[in-house]
């Protein structure tokens, strides 16, 4: 697993326990949502290049820092918006694409129906988010079209990552670095991660 980085933080695995928690409200399923992505973003962007510029301070000029990155993040529809306001919080300057695919429940297999991306992806670093990493067939898609559309430098981020879809996702896009704040044990026959916190998508939403 030499894509995978596990960001290991105390306020990280307190929201880990509340998302898994089944007694979790919709409501707290989306704030602890927010709020952990917004805690991830620090480790996922730790490497950012900086451009320096001046600032006028009260009191004189000094020097300050400015993004050089072109930041672009990428929800996979639906669970992902869970985790775009987090990074919006700290990556204000951050243009945003989407991608909508679903997984065909017998097949797995994921559906794609809708992909809207800025402009300029070749040189911007693109950061995919989905809380979930299962079999790993919807971010392997979602990377693909990203690619297609030019990307070329693409980070993935979940909450909660199965190994196999760890292992698909790594063979497939070995060029990926895939953070994630769980490892769990393993996929159940319905595709399931356990232990997990269940469908992403209908407890963010309440739908089932
Ligand atoms: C969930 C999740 C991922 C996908 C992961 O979406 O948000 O996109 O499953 O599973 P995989 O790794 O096996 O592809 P889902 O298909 O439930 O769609 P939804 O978010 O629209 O409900
Ligand atoms: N998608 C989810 O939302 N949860 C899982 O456990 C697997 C796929």
């Amino acid at each position: 697993m030499k894509n995978l980085t596990i960001i290991d933080h105390p306020l990280i695995k307190r929201d880990v326990a509340i998302l898994r928690d089944a007694a979790t409200t919709n409501h707290l399923f989306r704030t602890t949502l927010r709020r952990i992505s917004s805690v991830m973003a620090f480790t996922v962007t730790h490497d950012l290049r900086l451009r320096k510029t001046r600032v006028k301070t009260p009191l004189e000029r000094t020097t300050g820092y400015r993004l050089a990155d072109d930041i672009v993040i990428v929800p996979v529809l639906r669970a992902g918006l869970g985790l775009i306001d987090g990074f919006l919080d700290v990556l204000p300057e951050a243009r945003v694409g989407h991608v909508g695919l679903y997984r065909n429940e017998k097949t797995l297999e994921p559906v794609d129906y809708y992909a809207k991306f800025p402009q300029g992806l070749r040189k911007s670093l693109v950061l995919l988010l989905d809380p979930m990493l299962a079999t790993g067939g919807s971010a392997t898609a979602a990377i693909t079209f990203l690619k297609r559309r030019g990307a070329k430098r693409i980070r993935f981020v979940a909450l909660v990552a199965a190994p196999e879809g760890v292992k698909r996702l790594a063979a497939a896009h070995p060029d990926v670095p895939i953070y994630s704040a769980v490892l769990d044990r393993e996929l159940n026959k319905s595709g399931y991660i356990l232990p997990g916190l269940g469908d992403a998508g209908d407890r963010m939403f309440g739908t089932e």
